[in-house]
């Protein structure tokens, strides 16, 4: 029976669980075994295998995180960390695997798929940052987390008339502060992306309060700036009271969104049949609602798509 290995690697996010879950019961249903292998590909140097039955895989799809747990391998940047990962799963028969993560975890996928092992990548990161998709696995989840906390701090701000400066996370990628930004309708958004002036958006906030604002929301990307340094910065220039806040790994944490749990049950879905028509090297995404595939080639030549058009919606909405 073919021998089909799964891993997580990188940072978490929430419906990493859903996809694995799609991956093994439509696998068993075609005629595969499916291996997992923990803690990524540090999991892949120790050969830490073991075969998933459906069982395995109830009750984890409306669970962050990843049951088959993530680390980072510095043996396996090399490359005869590389060959032994190769080595490994050919000795264990599995010449299949499927990467769940972010960009490293792709590179990673692309060696081994040059060591003659069959790979598969799957979007798996909240930031938003993997070309030739729409929407990774996690991000939907994620904005939802930091609207949540935006709104929270929206409260208390209000009743002591001070501005929120919230830093979100997304390595280089400003797609988080960007739509969560949006969808809270904040005052700026600091992305790395686009340039910015912060005395211009002090000077802007302080207009706002004097016209009667009892609050203001400042959302900085982690690639943009440090909250604890522009949250000072702000008050010196137009002196209102302002409180720096880290939103951190609570933004990777939470039961996964709707959208996380469908998409990521279709690319499992998907994946299961590219396998079957051995169309090997591909890395998944989701584009204009239809569940695609490219090579992995093509995902790392492909140009990062910077989000000005969303971004001027913002400012003709404030
Ligand atoms: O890539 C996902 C991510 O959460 C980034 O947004 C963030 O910069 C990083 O991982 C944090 O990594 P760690 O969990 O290792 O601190």
């Amino acid at each position: 029976m073919k021998k089909i290995g799964i891993l997580t690697s990188g940072g978490d996010s929430q419906g990493m669980n859903s996809a694995i879950r799609a991956v093994v019961r439509t696998g068993i249903a075609r005629g595969f075994e499916i291996i997992g292998i923990k803690r990524g590909y540090k999991g892949l140097m120790e050969k830490e295998f073991s075969k998933l039955t459906s069982r395995d895989v109830g009750d984890i799809l409306y669970r962050g995180g990843t049951f088959l747990q993530s680390a980072r391998s510095e043996e396996f940047r090399t490359k005869e960390g590389q060959k032994k990962g190769a080595y490994n799963l050919k000795e264990a028969g599995i010449d299949t695997l499927i990467v769940i993560g972010g960009d490293g975890s792709y590179r990673g996928a692309a060696e081994l798929q040059k060591l003659g092992i069959k790979t598969y990548g799957m979007p798996g990161t909240i930031d938003n940052d993997i070309p030739l998709t729409d929407y990774t696995i996690g991000f939907d989840t994620t904005l939802n987390v930091v609207m949540d906390a935006i709104g929270n701090l929206r409260d208390t701000m209000s009743s002591h008339e001070r501005v929120s400066v919230i830093e979100v996370m997304g390595r280089s990628s400003g797609d988080i502060a960007i739509h969560a930004g949006i969808a809270s309708g904040v005052d700026a958004i600091l992305v790395p992306e686009l340039p910015w002036d912060l005395k211009d958006i002090s000077r802007k906030l302080k207009e706002g309060f004097d016209q009667g604002k009892t609050h203001s929301i400042v959302v900085v990307a982690e690639g943009a700036g440090k909250a604890e340094e522009i949250a000072p910065l702000i008050h010196e220039y137009c002196g209102l009271d302002t409180r720096p806040t880290v939103l951190g790994h609570i933004q990777r944490g939470g039961t996964p969104s709707a959208f996380d749990r469908v998409f990521t049950s279709q690319m499992g879905h998907k994946v299961i049949e590219l396998i079957e028509n051995d169309i090997h090297g591909v890395a998944l995404g989701i584009e204009k609602n239809e569940i695609t595939y490219h090579s992995f080639e093509d995902i790392f030549t492909a140009d990062t798509e910077l989000k000005a058009d969303l971004y001027q919606i913002f400012k003709d909405l404030i």
